[in-house]
Protein backbone atom coordinates (compact mmCIF):
# COMPACT_ATOMS: atom_id res chain seq x y z
CA UNK A 1 0.00 0.00 0.00
CA UNK A 2 1.42 3.32 -1.11
CA UNK A 3 0.55 6.35 0.54
CA UNK A 4 -1.43 7.53 -2.40
CA UNK A 5 -4.24 4.93 -3.55
CA UNK A 6 -5.70 6.60 -6.41
CA UNK A 7 -4.06 9.12 -8.65
CA UNK A 8 -4.71 10.48 -12.41
CA UNK A 9 -1.15 11.02 -14.14
CA UNK A 10 -0.18 12.55 -17.26
CA UNK A 11 1.38 10.30 -19.92
CA UNK A 12 3.34 12.45 -22.47
CA UNK A 13 1.96 12.43 -26.01
CA UNK A 14 4.78 11.93 -28.85
CA UNK A 15 5.03 11.77 -32.43
CA UNK A 16 5.06 14.06 -34.75
CA UNK A 17 3.15 15.04 -38.72
CA UNK A 18 2.72 11.10 -38.90
CA UNK A 19 0.45 10.72 -36.08
CA UNK A 20 0.81 10.86 -32.03
CA UNK A 21 1.96 8.11 -29.56
CA UNK A 22 1.43 7.61 -25.82
CA UNK A 23 3.65 5.17 -23.69
CA UNK A 24 3.30 3.43 -20.61
CA UNK A 25 6.35 1.83 -19.91
CA UNK A 26 6.46 -0.33 -16.67
CA UNK A 27 8.87 1.03 -13.84
CA UNK A 28 8.33 4.35 -15.59
CA UNK A 29 4.95 5.79 -16.59
CA UNK A 30 3.42 2.96 -15.12
CA UNK A 31 4.67 2.40 -11.37
CA UNK A 32 4.79 -1.36 -11.47
CA UNK A 33 6.21 -4.18 -13.33
CA UNK A 34 3.31 -5.37 -16.03
CA UNK A 35 2.14 -8.65 -16.11
CA UNK A 36 -1.38 -8.68 -17.28
CA UNK A 37 -3.43 -6.14 -19.85
CA UNK A 38 -7.38 -6.03 -20.28
CA UNK A 39 -9.35 -4.02 -21.88
CA UNK A 40 -13.39 -3.36 -21.02
CA UNK A 41 -15.41 -2.11 -23.84
CA UNK A 42 -18.95 -2.33 -25.36
CA UNK A 43 -20.12 -1.35 -21.50
CA UNK A 44 -23.22 1.30 -22.71
CA UNK A 45 -23.88 4.28 -20.67
CA UNK A 46 -26.49 2.43 -17.85
CA UNK A 47 -23.73 -0.11 -17.03
CA UNK A 48 -22.42 0.11 -13.40
CA UNK A 49 -19.41 -2.06 -13.49
CA UNK A 50 -16.71 -2.89 -11.04
CA UNK A 51 -17.68 -3.09 -7.47
CA UNK A 52 -14.77 -4.56 -6.15
CA UNK A 53 -10.82 -3.19 -4.44
CA UNK A 54 -8.27 -5.45 -4.44
CA UNK A 55 -6.06 -6.66 -2.01
CA UNK A 56 -3.06 -6.31 -3.34
CA UNK A 57 -3.36 -6.13 -7.17
CA UNK A 58 -1.72 -2.48 -8.44
CA UNK A 59 -3.46 -1.44 -11.83
CA UNK A 60 -3.32 2.22 -14.20
CA UNK A 61 -6.31 2.46 -16.05
CA UNK A 62 -6.31 4.20 -19.64
CA UNK A 63 -9.16 5.23 -21.36
CA UNK A 64 -7.51 4.85 -25.00
CA UNK A 65 -11.22 5.37 -26.91
CA UNK A 66 -14.57 7.74 -25.37
CA UNK A 67 -14.59 8.15 -21.70
CA UNK A 68 -16.00 7.00 -18.83
CA UNK A 69 -16.32 7.49 -15.25
CA UNK A 70 -14.69 6.21 -12.09
CA UNK A 71 -15.89 6.19 -8.52
CA UNK A 72 -12.81 6.10 -6.37
CA UNK A 73 -13.30 5.36 -2.60
CA UNK A 74 -9.72 4.59 0.08
CA UNK A 75 -11.91 5.14 2.73
CA UNK A 76 -10.10 8.30 3.10
CA UNK A 77 -11.13 9.95 -0.52
CA UNK A 78 -14.45 9.51 -2.09
CA UNK A 79 -14.03 11.35 -5.72
CA UNK A 80 -15.53 10.65 -9.61
CA UNK A 81 -13.17 10.92 -12.00
CA UNK A 82 -13.90 11.32 -15.33
CA UNK A 83 -11.34 9.76 -17.86
CA UNK A 84 -11.62 11.37 -21.31
CA UNK A 85 -8.09 11.17 -22.28
CA UNK A 86 -5.57 9.27 -24.36
CA UNK A 87 -3.09 10.85 -22.22
CA UNK A 88 -4.09 9.98 -18.77
CA UNK A 89 -3.53 7.32 -16.46
CA UNK A 90 -5.26 6.31 -13.49
CA UNK A 91 -3.47 4.17 -10.45
CA UNK A 92 -5.72 2.13 -8.64
CA UNK A 93 -3.51 0.82 -5.52
CA UNK A 94 -4.96 -2.23 -3.55
CA UNK A 95 -7.54 -0.65 -1.28
CA UNK A 96 -9.76 1.47 -3.37
CA UNK A 97 -12.94 0.36 -3.94
CA UNK A 98 -13.86 1.30 -7.57
CA UNK A 99 -16.96 1.70 -9.69
CA UNK A 100 -17.05 2.70 -13.15
CA UNK A 101 -20.13 4.03 -15.15
CA UNK A 102 -21.07 6.55 -17.61
CA UNK A 103 -19.59 4.81 -20.68
CA UNK A 104 -19.39 6.53 -23.96
CA UNK A 105 -20.58 3.74 -26.53
CA UNK A 106 -17.00 3.52 -28.02
CA UNK A 107 -15.35 3.71 -24.86
CA UNK A 108 -12.35 1.14 -24.40
CA UNK A 109 -10.85 1.52 -21.42
CA UNK A 110 -7.11 -0.21 -21.14
CA UNK A 111 -6.20 -2.21 -17.71
CA UNK A 112 -2.53 -2.75 -16.67
CA UNK A 113 -2.19 -4.53 -13.92
CA UNK A 114 1.11 -5.81 -11.67
CA UNK A 115 -0.24 -9.93 -11.14
CA UNK A 116 -2.01 -12.27 -12.89
CA UNK A 117 -5.71 -12.83 -12.27
CA UNK A 118 -6.55 -14.18 -9.05
CA UNK A 119 -10.16 -14.48 -8.05
CA UNK A 120 -9.44 -14.50 -4.08
CA UNK A 121 -7.91 -10.88 -4.02
CA UNK A 122 -11.00 -9.26 -4.90
CA UNK A 123 -13.17 -8.06 -2.21
CA UNK A 124 -16.63 -7.89 -3.61
CA UNK A 125 -18.34 -6.73 -0.56
CA UNK A 126 -18.61 -3.43 0.93
CA UNK A 127 -19.37 -4.77 3.96
CA UNK A 128 -16.13 -6.84 4.00
CA UNK A 129 -14.37 -3.42 2.81
CA UNK A 130 -15.51 -1.62 5.37
CA UNK A 131 -14.57 -4.18 7.70
CA UNK A 132 -10.42 -3.89 6.28
CA UNK A 133 -11.00 -0.27 6.64
CA UNK A 134 -11.49 -0.32 10.08
CA UNK A 135 -9.08 -2.40 10.99
CA UNK A 136 -6.16 -0.48 8.85
CA UNK A 137 -3.36 0.59 11.16
P1 LIG B 1 -15.29 -8.37 -13.62
O1 LIG B 1 -14.28 -8.38 -12.52
O2 LIG B 1 -16.69 -8.73 -13.25
O3 LIG B 1 -15.29 -6.98 -14.39
P2 LIG B 1 -15.48 -5.50 -13.80
O4 LIG B 1 -14.61 -5.39 -12.61
O5 LIG B 1 -15.07 -4.60 -14.92
O6 LIG B 1 -16.92 -5.30 -13.44
O7 LIG B 1 -14.76 -9.34 -14.77
C1 LIG B 1 -15.60 -9.81 -15.80
C2 LIG B 1 -15.26 -11.28 -16.06
O8 LIG B 1 -13.96 -11.40 -16.61
C3 LIG B 1 -15.34 -12.13 -14.83
O9 LIG B 1 -15.92 -13.37 -15.19
C4 LIG B 1 -13.89 -12.33 -14.47
C5 LIG B 1 -13.20 -12.29 -15.80
N1 LIG B 1 -11.83 -11.79 -15.75
C6 LIG B 1 -10.78 -12.64 -16.07
O10 LIG B 1 -10.98 -13.83 -16.35
N2 LIG B 1 -9.50 -12.17 -16.06
C7 LIG B 1 -9.23 -10.87 -15.76
O11 LIG B 1 -8.04 -10.47 -15.78
C8 LIG B 1 -10.32 -9.98 -15.44
C9 LIG B 1 -10.06 -8.53 -15.08
C10 LIG B 1 -11.60 -10.48 -15.45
Amino acid sequence: MTDSHFKTISLARRGDERGALVVAEANRECPFPIVRVYWVFGSQPEVRRGYHSHRKTRQMAICVAGACTFLMDDGIRNETIRLASLETGLIIEPGVWHEMFDFTPDCVLLVLADSPYDESDYIRSREQFAKILRQRP
